[in-house]
């Protein structure tokens, strides 16, 4: 089914690395213009080349702590200029480091925080003052199944993911008057192919601090599907729920893609 994305201007939070990058590379298959905010330039510019082979009308990289404020206005702005609109955005940014809440400090909190749920704020914020003026606009924000099912290791990134799923209701009711589409999709585990994939500021760079290969083959037996997620799953659905074509009367929803991990009613 053609999406009709080509040569809409799409901006992706965390465009450098797995599931951000496998976002990226799926726009770009469908001919869209893509702007990357990443605090890794290296690698977002690495997708960004990859981008522009599988046929991004453009692919820009701009170096952006979506934790700050002033950078996701200036981000957004860019993608403005350059690509005279912005018609999507995608909050991918997230991090975690899987430990149990008593061993954890309050400054990890923040920045868990900060990184999660702030950024989504911040980005969405920055978005929204656009797409409004221009009365239309479709805003995707990667959350986890770990907000819909309590995840032992994963208490405060839990906690803020369903503050991105809450929010994004709100949001969604807030601005469909102006044809504003907002939707989440939850990953459940989704790993990367290889480390060509992923970046030093990965939370995969050390997968062994989450994981060990014996418990991923674990995991995946556990799952009604008998796999774990791989980053182009998680861009289909991010394609999908962008598309005006394919989704434009779905707002407000929270899908999860983790091979049938959470199935909420
Ligand atoms: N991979 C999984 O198993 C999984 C499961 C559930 C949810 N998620 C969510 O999916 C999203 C992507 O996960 P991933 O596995 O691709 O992560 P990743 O760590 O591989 O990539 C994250 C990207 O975000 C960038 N980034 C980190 N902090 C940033 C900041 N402050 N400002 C700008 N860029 C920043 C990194 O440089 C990197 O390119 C996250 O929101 C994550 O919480 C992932």
């Amino acid at each position: 089914m053609d999406l009709d994305l080509k040569n809409k201007s799409v901006l992706i939070t965390g465009g450098g690395s797995n599931i951000g990058r496998a976002i990226v590379l799926a726009f770009a298959s469908e001919g869209a213009n893509i702007t990357i905010g990443d605090i890794d330039t290296n690698q977002a510019q690495k997708t960004a080349d990859l981008a522009l082979k599988l046929g991004a009308g453009s692919a820009i990289v701009q170096r952006t702590d979506v934790t700050q404020y002033d950078q996701t206005k200036a981000l957004v702005k860019t993608a403005i200029e350059k690509h005279e609109r912005l018609d999507i955005l995608v909050n991918n940014v997230g991090w975690d480091q899987m430990m149990f809440f008593t061993q954890t400090e309050p400054s990890f909190w923040q920045k868990v925080i900060q990184i999660n749920y702030l950024s989504v704020l911040n980005c969405t914020h920055a978005a929204l003052e656009f797409m409004i003026k221009n009365n239309s606009g479709a805003i995707v924000s990667i959350s986890s199944d770990a907000s819909r099912q309590g995840e032992p290791r994963e208490a405060v990134y839990g906690g803020c993911k369903a503050a991105v799923n809450s929010f994004t209701k709100t949001i969604a009711k807030e601005n469909g008057r102006y044809g504003i589409r907002c939707n989440v999709v939850c990953p459940g585990i989704t790993i990367p192919t290889s480390n060509e994939e992923i970046g030093s500021t990965s939370l995969w760079a050390d997968p062994g601090s989450m994981f060990s290969s014996e418990q991923f083959d674990k995991i995946a037996k556990t799952l009604p599907l008998r796999k774990v997620g791989r980053a182009q799953d998680i861009a289909n659905a991010v394609v999908f729920l962008a598309s005006n074509k394919a989704a434009g009367h779905i707002t407000g929803q929270i899908l999860s893609v983790s091979g049938g991990y959470s199935m909420i009613g």
